[in-house]
């Protein structure tokens, strides 16, 4: 039904339309009072509009799930029986035939836990353990498989969920209640049950199934595996399912699969070109043009080394323990947080995995109110004493179970609060701000020009690497204090919904603040032509004013002419390895009619989405105030002029 797709992205074009301002029609002149705009810290979104945030809401935190499948008479806890396969907790809600099948084709993290605990927890607040359970991903997903009429298939699947494309897991069924190795994203079996070479396949890669017993592959060569097998009594280990004996089972083999320890490894999930011939992941592209390839460094040196961003060398250590015991003291340590800008919107009962977490579902997960400190000792404490009066759901209304929760929410939000650092730590290994540098001495009524240089100085790839499938964001804040302490003048501020000040802030559109138009924002974009043949910054390759083409369809025009739909164009404005830019900017002289000591500050800015496009998907208030509170801040720093 073709036609039936055509309508409806033209619906939703007509709905962005009122969004944006009209062609040719001017936004609000800035008046004087409005120059004094506050401060761009995350604002508590008070005022409701179009998108209401309910601040009561502190648990909508996951996006649209598939209901939830309760299982009668189960009881918290239940599922530890000795007879679980390796061990493993099975999840309320998860259909126990489905997690022992998953478990037997591709064995869940957990299990790899078993010997590589450290890795594990490395891997576990990844990224890449985000990747299925991703409040914005499904969000984002079920809009796309709207706006598609589900012919976008499984394409966001394959990358975001290869164990989910594996097994044929149904679209439609809840990810966070799925089997653990679907539920785990891009789990060890995604990565290390991987044989052929596979290059730039927008993630059709082949996971090979089978049991655990089945060879992995690395980059070591199996002696480690082997020589752990030859002393298997000690370090009781077990080389068959079937054996029923305490002890852990081992992959047989350890396979050398040279791709593995090459930038091309990443590259079929790390290059995404949709079907028009639009690149959505760029970073491979870059990585090859640039210094780092030619020098023959590695995506893994700079993203699974000793310092974040920085080819710098690895740490060596064991890589396994069995039964308390190390095979190899001295193996070189890949470390599986992949350092990366990404920082989790989720609940924090459901990510990071917990396997001690598993024993509630995520729907119960999702009605724990960690923000209100249930399980806290003051919250208890003012429970127990009658000051506070709270209608617990089951299982929350056992004192017990509150405070057992609370221990994995604080155990995962330390984990949470370590992927922040070095979040920040690899975002500043690959920028530098230098300045402000005045154009001419600061004067008393006079306009102030000054710029910032901003500097990529990683050789890796572009900063940031341009994702428009992510459409991650990086701008510069500055702000100027007056003598007496007063915000003067700010750009790179947020409006009240947390958005930039620029033609996608609904108030700016609506008057409300002046637009912010010495925005420094290094965020990519589509640039889509509208009805008079003018170009507009958009967020999905749609033209939504005349022609509305399908997302993911061919244009009436063969791809292979244009290699784009036509009309349809990427901006780039990130930073080319070792290039910069400068932000130039213009204070009013009116706002500089004190003399005394003023102080500039500075700081880049970034965060995964921006929030009009969350609120396009169908964001909630809760994931929407997650991804602003998650907002990192890169080289924050001030300076302090004198004007006479
Ligand atoms: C070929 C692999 C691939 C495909 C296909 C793919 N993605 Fe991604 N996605 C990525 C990578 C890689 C990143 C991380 C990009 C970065 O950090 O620069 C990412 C990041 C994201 C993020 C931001 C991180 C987060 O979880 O909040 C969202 C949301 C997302 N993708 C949604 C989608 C949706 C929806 C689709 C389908 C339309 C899709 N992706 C298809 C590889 C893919
Ligand atoms: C019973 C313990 C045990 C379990 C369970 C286990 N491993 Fe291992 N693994 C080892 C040992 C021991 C080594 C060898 C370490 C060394 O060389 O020092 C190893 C080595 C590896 C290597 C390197 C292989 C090479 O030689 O290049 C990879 C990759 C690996 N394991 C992945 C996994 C994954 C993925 C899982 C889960 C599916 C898993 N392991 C489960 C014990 C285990
Ligand atoms: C995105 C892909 C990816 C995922 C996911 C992944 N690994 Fe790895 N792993 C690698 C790469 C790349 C290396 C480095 C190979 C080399 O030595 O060149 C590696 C190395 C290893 C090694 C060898 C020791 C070392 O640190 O170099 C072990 C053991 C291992 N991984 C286990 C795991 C386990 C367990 C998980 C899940 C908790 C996991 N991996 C998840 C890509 C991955
Ligand atoms: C099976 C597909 C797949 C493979 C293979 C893969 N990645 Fe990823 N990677 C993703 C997806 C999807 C995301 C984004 C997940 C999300 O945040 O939702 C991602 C995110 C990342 C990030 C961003 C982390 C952050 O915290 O912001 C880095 C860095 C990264 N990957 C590095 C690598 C490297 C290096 C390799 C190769 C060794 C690799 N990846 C292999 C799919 C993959
Ligand atoms: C020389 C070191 C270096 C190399 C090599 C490198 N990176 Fe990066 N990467 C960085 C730094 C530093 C950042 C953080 C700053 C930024 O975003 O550019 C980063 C950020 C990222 C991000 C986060 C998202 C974004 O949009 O910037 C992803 C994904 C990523 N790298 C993947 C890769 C992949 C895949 C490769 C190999 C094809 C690779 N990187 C090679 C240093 C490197």
């Amino acid at each position: 039904m073709p036609q039936a797709v055509g309508y409806g992205i033209l619906a939703a074009g007509v709905f962005l339309a009122m969004l944006l301002p009209a062609y040719g029609q001017q936004t609000m002149a800035p008046a004087p009072q409005a120059a004094v705009v506050h401060i761009g810290l995350p604002q508590p979104i008070d005022e409701p509009s179009s998108s209401p945030i309910d601040l009561q809401d502190a648990l909508g935190g996951l996006g649209p799930v598939a209901p939830i499948r309760p299982r009668e008479g189960q009881l918290p806890g239940a599922g530890h029986g000795p007879d679980e396969p390796l061990g493993r907790p099975t999840i309320r809600g998860v259909d126990p035939h489905a997690e022992v099948f998953a478990e037997s084709q591709y064995p869940s993290a957990v299990t790899c836990a078993k010997c590589h605990r450290r890795i594990y927890d490395q891997w576990r607040v990844s990224a890449h353990a985000y990747a299925a359970v991703s409040p914005m991903f499904q969000c984002f997903e079920q809009k796309m498989t709207e706006l598609t009429r589900g012919t976008v298939g499984t394409f966001c699947v394959r990358c975001h969920a290869p164990i989910a494309m594996q097994l044929n897991y149904p679209r439609s069924a809840s990810m966070i209640d799925a089997p653990a190795p679907v539920r785990e994203g891009i789990t060890c079996v995604a990565c290390h049950r991987v044989k052929y070479p596979f290059g730039k396949v927008n993630g059709e890669r082949r996971i090979e199934p089978g049991p655990i017993t089945d060879p992995v592959y690395g980059g070591i060569g199996g002696e480690g595996v082997a020589a752990a097998i030859a002393n298997k009594d000690p370090l009781k280990i077990k080389t068959d399912v079937n054996d029923k004996r305490p002890g852990q089972t081992i992959h047989l083999q350890g396979i050398r699969f040279e791709q593995l320890s090459h930038s091309e490894y990443c590259a079929p999930c790390h290059q995404v070109a949709v079907h028009p011939g639009i690149a959505l992941e760029v970073v491979w592209a870059q990585y090859r043009a640039g210094p780092a390839a030619k020098k023959g460094i590695q995506c893994q040196d700079c993203h699974m080394g000793l310092v974040p961003g920085k080819p710098l060398g690895y740490a060596y250590g064991p890589v396994a323990e069995v039964n308390g015991q190390v095979v190899h003291p001295m193996r070189k340590q890949s470390n599986h947080l992949f350092y990366g800008p990404g920082n989790s919107i989720a609940h924090p009962g459901i990510f990071p995995h917990n396997e001690n977490a598993f024993r509630w579902s995520a729907a119960a997960w999702l009605h724990f109110d960690w923000k209100s400190g249930w399980g806290t000792e003051a919250f208890e404490q003012a429970v127990a004493a009658g000051q506070l009066h709270v209608d617990f759901p089951p299982p929350w209304d056992s004192v017990d179970e509150r405070r057992a929760a609370r221990r994995i929410i604080d155990e995962n939000l330390q984990l949470l609060d370590l992927k922040k650092a070095s979040a920040i730590a690899v975002m500043e290994a690959g920028s530098h701000i230098d300045g402000p540098f005045f154009e001419a001495p600061p004067r008393r009524g006079q306009p102030l020009s000054f710029y910032y240089e901003v500097r990529n100085i990683s050789e890796g790839h572009n900063n940031p690497s341009g994702s428009l499938g992510a459409q991650p964001q990086l701008w510069l804040n500055v702000a100027l204090t007056g003598p007496d302490g007063r915000h003067l003048w700010e750009s790179g501020y947020l409006d009240r919904h947390g958005d930039l000040a620029n033609q996608h802030s609904l108030d700016v559109t609506s008057g409300r603040i002046p637009s912010d138009r010495q925005l420094f924002n290094l965020q990519t974009q589509f640039l889509i032509t509208g009805v008079k043949g003018t170009d507009r910054e958009m967020y999905l390759p749609i033209n939504v004013d005349v022609d509305p083409l399908p997302f993911l369809r061919p244009g009436n025009i063969p791809v292979s002419v244009l290699n784009h739909p036509p009309l349809i164009r990427m901006e780039q404005k990130s930073l080319p390895p070792l290039s910069s830019k400068k932000a130039r900017y213009t204070v009013p002289g009116e706002l500089l009619q004190m003399p005394g000591t003023y102080r500039l500050s500075v700081r880049l800015r970034s965060r995964m989405e921006p929030i009009y496009f969350m609120r396009f998907c169908g964001a909630t208030p809760e994931m929407q105030r997650r991804m602003i509170e998650q907002t990192i801040d890169i080289h924050p720093q001030a300076v302090q002029f004198v004007v006479p």
